[in-house]
């Protein structure tokens, strides 16, 4: 049997099979399919202090190897989310991660007071704070937080309020992402969650016209998954100690113990949720499945397992 139980940072799971922020609802809306305590964690549609309507329809849209979305982080606000998603959450006894999204500085540190408040009425349930940093700073002409060193360091330094342990998401549309993973760690993140989706276009050749209504969306599904796999691999190569959540493309059992080999000790399961509700399940059963045939004693003994390979291949020919 393999001990699947993992560790990010001060945050132990049983497991290291998660949702992935936004594909799977604000709430317990995945219970209906599974027992939402079985996964590691459920990580919800990131939140705002204040709701927030997103962006108008069209938002989503299928495109080769996934899809594009620009919903545009559409929600209640914290505060309608403890009072109509929270107790349901509390209730189903999953560990929770709770996603928060600003456009200021002082934007991420009023959804961090929120969430600390939110999190304060169910103790034990909300477990850590994912701070999504792919957004429009207003206050840097609409440049998205993760893709400045500075900028990103100052949101999660805002999140710090929140008093849980912080996780940063980051983006992979920049080439300064180790810069960027190096800044939001001496900031405080706990952890990274890697990666967000990468920034994508979408024409219809019959009308001839840019399919979402925003215009460009975030392209996610199993496009992007070796760019999950490459941006884990290179942040964990740079800070070897800092846990890692890996996110991108993963659709079974076989993506995610690459994630895994590639540096992160847990992962998120997106897209593949939107086609199939039960995905994150079936990718954790599929794990599992991979771990014990391989006789794996535990999910640490595959963490960067890949990396051993390079360094001796690098060695070789150098
Ligand atoms: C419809 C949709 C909504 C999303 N909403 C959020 C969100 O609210 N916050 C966030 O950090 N990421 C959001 N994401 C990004 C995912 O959490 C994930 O990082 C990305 O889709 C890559 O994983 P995947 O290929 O498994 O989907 C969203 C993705 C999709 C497809």
């Amino acid at each position: 049997m393999t001990d699947l139980g993992t560790k990010i940072g001060s945050v132990t799971l049983p497991n290291p099979v998660m949702t992935a922020a936004g594909t799977g609802g604000h709430g317990a809306e995945l219970g209906a399919f599974f027992d939402l305590s079985e996964l590691g964690a459920i990580v919800v549609k990131s939140l705002s202090a204040s709701p927030w309507p997103g962006n108008p329809a069209p938002r989503l849209c299928p495109v080769p190897g996934g899809m594009l979305n620009a919903v545009g982080l559409q929600g209640p606000g914290i505060d309608g989310w403890a009072d109509h998603d929270l107790p349901a959450l509390a209730r189903s006894r999953a560990r929770v991660v709770v996603s928060i999204w600003g456009r200021t500085v002082g934007d991420y540190a009023a959804a961090a007071r929120a969430l600390a408040r939110a999190a304060g009425r169910y103790p034990g349930t909300v477990v850590a704070c994912e701070v999504n940093i792919s957004c429009p700073n207003l206050e840097d002409r609409s440049r998205m937080f993760a893709h400045s060193a500075e900028s990103a360091a100052a949101a999660v330094a805002a999140a710090r309020d929140c008093e849980l342990p912080l996780w940063a998401k980051l983006s992979p549309n920049t080439p300064d992402i180790v810069e960027i993973a190096g800044a939001v760690l001496s900031a405080g993140a706990e952890a990274l969650t890697l990666v967000n989706t990468l920034l994508g276009l979408a024409i219809d050749e019959s009308s001839r016209q840019v399919v979402l209504a925003a215009g460009g969306g975030g392209l996610s599904g199993p496009a992007i998954h070796s760019v999950a796999l490459r941006a884990v691999f290179d942040c964990a190569t740079a800070f070897p100690r800092a846990p890692i959540v890996g996110v991108g493309g993963i659709s079974d059992g076989a993506g995610a113990l690459r994630m895994l080999l590639a540096g992160a000790s847990a992962l998120q399961v997106g897209t593949a949720t939107l086609a199939d509700p039960r995905a994150p399940r079936a990718v954790l059963d599929g794990l599992r499945r991979l771990l014990e045939e391989s006789g794996t004693s535990c999910v640490a003994d595959v963490v960067g397992a890949a990396r051993g390979r390079w360094h001796w291949r690098r060695a070789d020919h150098s």
